[in-house]
């Protein structure tokens, strides 16, 4: 076991243990949002920040990517009791899937029944424009990864294989279309990561019927489904897939999520809106 747990056999009382820590620190929430390569700038704007911890005395991983800052947020967005994390890990860095759940299933545990999970993606689908976000309609988990491989959560073992059906709500994407007019949706491929994609993988993605490539988003959508919670998932695409643009870097990511922050602001406060 490690020695915070997370990667433990048993992960599940973890997340509860930092769910307690979040609820005592930071109050009540109704909504989490996680915030993905870039989005940094999004936390300030999306309402009255209330309270501010960093992620490691709230019980959370640090993440260790640039673009990601370590901090858990109280914010309030329109009303809506909001738990703004800024930054997440991944598995690319090396951690397990419990490791990068921890933070979702926790702030689940610890109240919120909305999670909105937000990331950079690759446009695999050409009409989608660089610098506008997407709602994620579905996913393709393609980590080789899954957060329900170990020991089984406690609780019902007739929910031991978690539904994945309507993951990413459909009548949350409903609402922000109507608050955002021609926001478009996509299906998300989440790849384990650690380089970008060749311009044969990309083709593949296509093939597979995916629209948007990246590296997160997909496990904690299913840790989240599994506590229960409602899944909304805001892809800001940064760049054309390999092979339909020339290079892909991460500099360039971080600075068209930068150059985009009204839209993904507009597109975030319409997710949390129903909360
Ligand atoms: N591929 C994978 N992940 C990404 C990309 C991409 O093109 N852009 C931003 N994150």
């Amino acid at each position: 076991m490690s020695e915070d747990g997370r990667t433990g056999p048993d992960p599940w009382s973890a997340a509860a243990r930092s769910g307690d820590l979040l609820r005592e620190r930071l109050g009540a929430h109704r909504c989490v949002v996680v915030l993905g390569s870039g989005w940094a700038p999004v936390a300030e704007q999306l309402g009255s920040v209330l309270a501010t911890e960093p992620v490691e005395t709230a019980g959370l991983a640090a993440p260790g990517v640039p673009g990601h800052s370590a901090t858990v947020r109280s914010v309030d967005v329109d009303g809506v009791p909001t738990l703004v994390l800024a930054g997440r890990v991944h598995l690319y860095e090396g951690h397990a899937p419990s490791s990068v759940c921890h933070s979702v299933r926790a702030a689940v545990l610890s109240g919120c029944s909305t999670v909105v999970l937000t990331n950079a993606a690759g446009a695999v689908r050409p009409d989608l424009q660089v610098g506008r976000p997407v709602l994620v309609s579905d996913h393709l988990n393609l980590t080789g990864a899954n957060p329900m491989v170990g020991a089984p959560p406690p609780g019902d073992p007739s929910e031991r294989f978690v539904d994945l059906v309507d993951l990413y709500s459909a009548g949350r994407r409903a609402a922000v279309q109507q608050a955002v007019p021609g926001t478009p949706e996509g299906v998300y491929a989440g790849l384990l990561g650690g380089s970008y994609e060749t311009p044969a993988e990309i083709r593949m993605l296509a093939t597979m019927g995916a629209d948007l490539v990246g590296m997160s988003t997909v496990l904690e959508a299913v840790a989240a489904r599994h506590l229960g919670a409602t899944v909304v998932g805001v892809s800001l695409v940064t760049n054309l897939a390999a092979g339909l643009q020339d290079r892909v870097a991460h500099s360039e990511v971080l600075e068209v999520a930068g150059a985009s922050t009204d839209a993904l602001v507009e597109v975030l406060r319409a997710a949390v809106a129903t909360a």
